[in-house]
């Protein structure tokens, strides 16, 4: 690899290894419906309509992750998440689209329903390994003592952690920031704020790394789905250097302003907050997209209560990122139903 400080962020990308998972680039939508009502411009970014198994951010996170694996000659991915991990549903996409084995350590919490994305990862056929935990974090050990048992078997294992992400799979939020780039000037928007879901701060990281490389300095604002903000930050300051170690870049452009936002969690990952599925409600009957209770529905429901609050004036610009997980709705279908009554669209 070329190392030099000076060498452009999307030079420096395309001297890594990629697999083809999905097709790009995904669509930049304008809002009409949803950006009268709110009285600001709102653009989503569908990264749920990425081709894999029902779409959404993985795979342009495994497209980087998977071509490592493959230089080291696996043959078999392994991974772990919480009953409706939509990493769990992918990665098993990913592996079958391979033609590789998979295997996934699941935690039996309370959407531990075989719906949604269990039941596609059931149906797609990875060994699953139910394990009674509520803690999906609890899992790496177990994952990688599988790992062990899987080589003495003659496999050659590569284990991806929860959620996926790890330094090159941030590269796949990279080319994603590139792509909305590419497609901001095509659309001629110039953006005052973009919105992402917060998990493990992967996509975060490297979007804003890459947009405050490329210049783009608006508020850059994050809705954290289970962490509280200092544990946010410290994940932000990981996979910033990792990335910048990476793509030979010095690190020291300024990543202001941003903001993570804590208080749409609810009462840990994962809860179905009240906020989150009449943000849910609210863009499928404005627009017809839907979002899912876990990420996407609680950025909007970030979103929804900033824009409420009077932070954007009229006629501003705001890009959100739809990271897909939508079929964690299944899974929660009670909960969505007594929300329906409560809200008077069931009687
Ligand atoms: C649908 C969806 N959106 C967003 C995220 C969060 O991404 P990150 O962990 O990179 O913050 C995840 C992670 O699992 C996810 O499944």
């Amino acid at each position: 690899m070329t190392s030099a400080y000076n060498m452009n962020i999307r030079q420096a990308l395309s001297e890594y290894p990629k697999e083809n998972l999905t097709s790009k680039p995904t669509p930049l939508q304008f809002l009409p419906h949803l950006s009268e009502k709110l009285q600001v411009n709102v653009y989503l970014k569908r990264d749920d309509l990425t081709d894999l198994a029902l779409g959404g951010d993985k795979p342009r996170k495994l497209e980087y992750e998977i071509a490592q694996a493959r230089a080291k000659g696996a043959d078999t991915l392994v991974t772990c998440g919480s009953s409706q991990s939509n990493h769990a549903r992918l990665t098993t996409a990913a592996a079958r689209k391979l033609g590789w084995g998979c295997e996934v350590l699941l935690s039996h919490d309370q959407w531990h329903a075989i719906q949604g994305n269990l039941l596609t990862v059931y149906l797609m056929g990875a060994k699953v390994t139910v394990v009674h935990t509520d803690d999906h974090w609890d899992l790496e050990e177990q994952a990688l003592a599988r790992c062990e048992q899987l080589k003495a078997e003659g496999k050659n294992p590569h284990y991806i952690p929860v959620s996926g992400t790890t330094k090159f799979s941030c590269l796949g939020y990279v080319s994603g920031a590139l792509e909305i780039l590419d497609q901001l000037a095509e659309q001629e928007v110039t953006l005052d704020a973009v919105y992402t879901p917060f998990g493990t701060g992967g996509i975060f990281s490297a979007m804003l790394l890459t947009f405050r490389e490329k210049g783009l300095d608006c508020p850059f604002i994050g809705i954290s789905v289970n962490r509280k903000l200092d544990q946010c930050l410290a994940n932000l300051q990981t996979w910033w250097s990792a990335l910048c170690e990476l793509l030979n870049l010095d690190g020291i452009f300024p990543k202001k302003p941003f903001e993570i936002h804590d208080q749409y969690i609810g009462k840990e990952y994962g809860d179905p907050t009240e906020a989150c599925l009449d943000a849910i409600l609210f863009l499928a009957r404005t627009e017809g997209i839907l979002l899912d209770p876990v990420y996407s529905g609680k950025m909007m429901a970030g979103f929804l209560a900033h824009s409420q609050e009077g932070r954007f004036q009229a006629g501003k610009n705001v890009l959100l990122l739809h990271s897909g997980g939508v079929p964690a709705i299944f899974a929660y279908h009670k909960v969505i139903e007594e929300h329906l009554r409560k809200r008077g669209v069931l009687t």
